[in-house]
């Protein structure tokens, strides 16, 4: 049995303030969540204030993003030890956004998950298609081709390291969701994928939906086998709607 998780991606959002009003309100309302995992990443710059607001809980924190280099003169990275020397749990890795705007292909995203996990992180590889590739019926396609990269650098024990997340592009920030067998379908094709080189991999790793879910829709998606769990954008930023998608994943098992 995997154990759900729910984690918060904020993406560029929030104040000083703001987010201690939300770490606030994630812990006042987590106590009736026991079988899923709660996690957030907030901005780099705010990773010290969940450290302190989530040192001796039950929510581990992470970063959104870190450098493929360890240390030296790249200005505006951080690496991976910076982000355990502060506590951090996870990191995404390969999210739509930094392929996208940031240019960064399959290569760097792989590089990413393997010097997060030498760097003793766990790695959430975020994987898939845009509106376009699903139309062109290539979905499976593309998120093979996310998935190899990293299992050809690294091995599928590092799979299992980590986390995978299929995020389809066109359902993130834009209010259209997978529906729960699309959802369903995908991650049924990626557990499949990573068993052609393991099945015990394929059977414990962690496969996250992330897309516009909300308390609304997280019902329906986490009652599908291979969903377990969310990354969560928007509905990360309330409490309140990121503990009902919590509660949601915390019923499913
Ligand atoms: P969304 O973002 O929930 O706002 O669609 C998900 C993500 O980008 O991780």
């Amino acid at each position: 049995m995997r154990q759900p998780l729910v984690a918060g991606n904020w993406k560029m959002n929030g104040s000083l303030a703001s987010v201690r009003e939300l770490l606030a309100g994630i812990k006042a309302g987590i106590g009736g969540i026991s079988k899923c995992e709660v996690a957030v990443c907030p901005p780099y710059v705010f990773i010290p204030v969940a450290q302190a607001e989530l040192s001796g809980t039950s929510i581990p924190w992470g970063g959104q993003n870190l450098s493929t280099e360890q240390s030296g003169a790249f200005t505006g990275e951080v690496a991976g030890s910076m982000l355990t020397d502060f506590g951090c749990t996870y990191v995404l890795v390969g999210h739509s956004e930094r392929r996208t705007l940031y240019g960064e292909d399959d290569a760097v995203v792989a590089k990413k998950y393997a010097v997060a996990r030498a760097a003793g992180l766990k790695p959430v590889l975020c994987v898939g298609e845009t509106q376009e590739e699903r139309e062109k019926g290539i979905t499976e396609e593309v998120v093979a081709r996310q998935l190899d990269a990293v299992i050809e650098l690294e091995g599928v024990d590092a799979i299992g390291d980590g986390v995978i997340a299929y995020e389809p592009v066109w359902a993130i920030g834009t209010g259209l969701t997978a529906t729960p067998e699309q959802a369903q379908d995908v991650h049924a094709f990626i557990r499949n994928r990573v068993a052609e080189h393991s099945a015990d991999v394929a059977d414990k790793v962690r496969i996250l939906y992330g897309g516009s879910m909300k308390p609304g829709n997280a019902v329906e998606l986490m009652a599908k086998p291979d969903i377990d769990g969310g990354l969560i954008g928007g509905a990360a930023l309330k409490a309140e709607d990121f503990l009902g998608i919590c509660r949601a994943a915390d019923d499913s098992v």
